[in-house]
């Protein structure tokens, strides 16, 4: 068939992103408007404040992707945007605006599930097939999936409290790093000029050989340590921590978080790796994804264990449209399309 464009719209949490994508592959237009200020002073994502800045920016976010794409709605072929899981009231923005522009321009219409879409799009521009392992981590997510096909994925393991970039969030607002990038980037930039043998945190469940994460205990080291800084520096309560502590303290919080990661991914390549064929593969998708030394450190371990790793562009990990676009190619092309309502029903907790 004749390639077409996909218009995807992306706002189940913090990101409002739209992007058009062609059924070839070929990304012709994407534009992002990042929530971190507005949400920074208050130490996580205020779903109010997330659905009002969604409302604000919706309608330029998607004309831009359009202006980049050279295309009007009319040139395009279909319309998706993610229905679920996220924030409802955020969800809603959304998949009300792709409902109305199907709706008035007359295009088949496609519901994306994000946490697929995020999984999808490591197929975009790389050779990757059905079926493959995906490690998903993201600020509401820490998987591991086995994926078999689009809809078609079964759980290895997941979160059993806080998700890896909950973690980080977490870690860089303890350090004092928020910052307009995020907490998670910022993090990652403290983490480099630190040492990351300096302050010793414990590795997650390391005795547990399954494929289930939990990073709340080593948040709660992380407070810990902090504090017991705090007081070998004799700090009062105005006092921030010295730069190198601060430094000292993100790259072995992000080194232990990321070694956790690493014991899981040796467990569930041994579980699928009947079933994987003979170039058994993962990806790495989800916003940490776009962390450096995570990536650096997953290639190692597959390449140990004989994996391939597919990792897509840092923006493509992060929220993003152009997921949602591409996921909806996939579904169109197995001849999926979903029914067109203006109200339409997002589903939150999918
Ligand atoms: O996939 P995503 O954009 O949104 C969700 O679906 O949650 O992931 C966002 C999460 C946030 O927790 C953010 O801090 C984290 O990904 N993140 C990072 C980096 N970039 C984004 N964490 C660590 N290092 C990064 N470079
Ligand atoms: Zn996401």
């Amino acid at each position: 068939t004749k390639p077409y464009a996909v218009l995807g719209i992306e706002t189940s949490c913090d990101d409002t992103a739209a992007a058009v994508v062609r059924s070839d592959g070929t990304i012709l237009g994407e534009s992002v408007a990042s929530q971190h200020e507005v949400h920074a002073k208050y130490g996580g994502i205020v779903p109010g404040l997330a659905k009002e800045a969604h409302e604000l920016a919706i309608d330029a976010v998607v004309d831009e992707a359009l202006q980049q794409a050279h295309l009007t709605m009319s040139d395009v072929g279909a319309v998706a945007a993610t229905v679920g899981p996220g924030l409802e009231i955020c969800l809603r923005v959304g998949a009300r605006k792709a409902a109305h522009l199907a709706s008035k321009y007359q295009k088949p219409f496609l519901h994306c599930h994000h946490l697929e879409a995020h999984c999808l799009v490591a197929r975009l521009q790389t050779e990757l097939e059905f079926p493959y392992l995906a490690l998903l981590v993201s600020g509401g997510h820490c998987q591991l999936l086995w994926v078999q096909g689009v809809g078609d994925c079964s759980v290895l393991g997941g979160t059993l409290d806080d998700a890896l970039g909950e973690a980080y969030d977490k870690a860089a607002r303890m350090l004092q790093l928020s910052s307009a990038t995020g907490g998670g980037p910022a993090l990652e930039r403290a983490a480099l000029r630190g040492n990351a043998t300096a302050v010793d945190l414990p590795v997650p469940m390391k005795k547990r050989k399954d494929c289930d994460f939990s990073y709340a205990g080593l948040k709660n080291a992380l407070r810990g340590r902090v504090a017991e800084k705090r007081i070998e520096r004799g700090l009062s309560d105005e006092d921030t921590l010295p730069d190198q502590d601060v430094y000292d303290l993100a790259a072995s919080f992000q080194s232990v978080a990321i070694e956790h990661v690493e014991d899981r991914l040796r467990v569930a390549f041994k579980r699928v790796v009947g079933e994987a064929g003979a170039s058994p593969t993962l990806a790495l998708v989800g916003g940490v994804a776009a962390n450096a030394e995570l990536r650096r450190r997953v290639a190692s371990v597959a390449s140990q264990a004989g994996w391939r790793l597919v990792v897509p562009p840092p923006r493509l990990c992060t929220d993003n449209g152009v997921m949602v676009a591409w996921a909806a190619v996939e579904k169109a092309s197995l001849g999926f399309s979903d029914e067109i309502d203006e109200e339409v029903e997002v589903i939150p907790r999918w």
